[in-house]
């Protein structure tokens, strides 16, 4: 009997950490925005999912694992994901019939992180990613970063951003469809090389309120998310976009606290409120507003923000790495209780390899 062949492909995908936060949604089932965001890549070599999508005549049922853990692949988001990246192979096949048709094959897809699932480290961002990436490279795809970002987009919204590297805009659209829903490119990472990130892990365990549920729970109660939706974020994706064109760390690292605090206080004015931050979340924050207090001439050199979690990420540029990550390496190392546990890494930010 001759043997069936496997055809295989693996990718990497990075983590991506809003500046300007995504929280909430107009199309729960598109994964539409009702604010557009602004992301930095961080590099693929300290924080990544890597994914292998494989498919045979020879496979009898579709299958996903995550670190090893089998995941349910029949959840809405995985299969909008999975019937257009089918949908798109099966056009090239119909137009060129010398392609192996992989479209009706079964699928098989193993991916492995290297940081903790769900502790608001953004792992549904670099796990759509790459499970998107692998599957449009498996297929031999000609699609965009960007027409990919679309698709990543509906299994979770800020997957979309981790297509690119560097500093990574979210449109939120304009269109019913959501054809207009996707990420650009604000700038590479060689842009704006110098910039760093120190992660700080105050708890990998997984959060309580998942995003999806936590954002549903904003838009439905919240009445500052309306006045941040409308008066406040719009201008800040300007000035965001602005502040990394001209290299603008002090106009970066101000809007990236502002937005993470705003975002956070929409949060606790859900009802019941949702409480990310915890006690080492907020001694972060303090040690951050130490250190720029304590700056030269008065800007700040360094930028917290959070995500849907207590796991701070601080932004500083490589010529303030002893003056930010040197004082928390200091603070974490030894002298301050309750930190125990919490780890930081240097992880710069980061591109993603040509031609992905
Ligand atoms: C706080 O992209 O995880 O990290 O679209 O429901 O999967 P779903 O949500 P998700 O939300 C991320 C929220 C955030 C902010 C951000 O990354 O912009």
């Amino acid at each position: 009997m001759a043997e069936t062949e496997i055809y295989r492909s693996s990718t990497f995908a990075p983590v991506n950490i809003a500046v300007i936060k995504y929280w909430g949604k107009r199309d729960t089932k598109l994964n539409l925005p009702t604010n557009s965001s602004l992301s930095v890549t961080l590099s693929q070599d300290d924080l990544r999912t890597h994914t292998t999508a494989s498919c045979s005549d020879s496979f009898t049922s579709e299958t996903l694992t995550l670190n090893d853990a089998p995941q349910d692949i029949s959840g809405a988001r995985t299969q909008a994901c999975l019937r257009e990246l089918r949908q798109l192979r099966q056009t090239l096949e119909e137009n060129d019939s010398s392609l192996p048709k992989l479209s009706p094959m079964k699928l098989k897809i193993v991916s492995q992180n290297n940081f903790p699932a769900a502790a608001g480290l953004a792992s549904s961002a670099a796990g759509f990613a790459a499970l998107v990436r692998s599957i449009a490279d498996l297929y031999a795809l000609p699609s965009t970063p960007t027409e990919l970002s679309r698709i990543a987009r509906q299994g979770s919204g800020s997957a979309c951003r981790s297509l690119f590297g560097g500093y990574v805009a979210w449109n939120q659209g304009t269109q019913l469809d959501g054809s207009d829903s996707v990420a650009y490119s604000v700038a590479e990472q060689a842009h704006w090389p110098e910039m760093r990130a120190l992660i700080l892990v105050a708890s990998a365990e997984k959060k309580d309120v998942s995003s999806t549920s936590g954002m549903q729970a904003t838009v439905a109660t919240s009445t500052l998310f309306q006045h941040r939706v409308e008066n406040v974020v719009p201008g800040r994706m300007e000035g965001m976009e602005k502040a990394i064109k001209e290299r603008d760390f002090p106009a970066f690292a101000d809007l990236t606290m502002k937005d993470s605090n705003n975002f956070h206080a929409t949060c606790l004015d859900t009802s019941p409120s949702i409480l990310y931050l915890n006690d080492t979340s907020r001694a972060a924050i303090r040690i951050c507003t130490a250190i720029n207090s304590s700056a030269e001439d008065g800007k700040p050199i360094c930028a917290y923000t959070f995500d849907a979690g207590p796991n701070a990420v601080v932004y500083y540029l490589a010529s303030h790495t002893d003056a930010v990550a040197g004082v928390f390496k200091g603070i974490l190392g030894s002298e301050l209780e309750g930190w125990e546990g919490v780890k930081g890494r240097d992880v710069k930010a980061g591109s993603v390899p040509e031609g992905y």
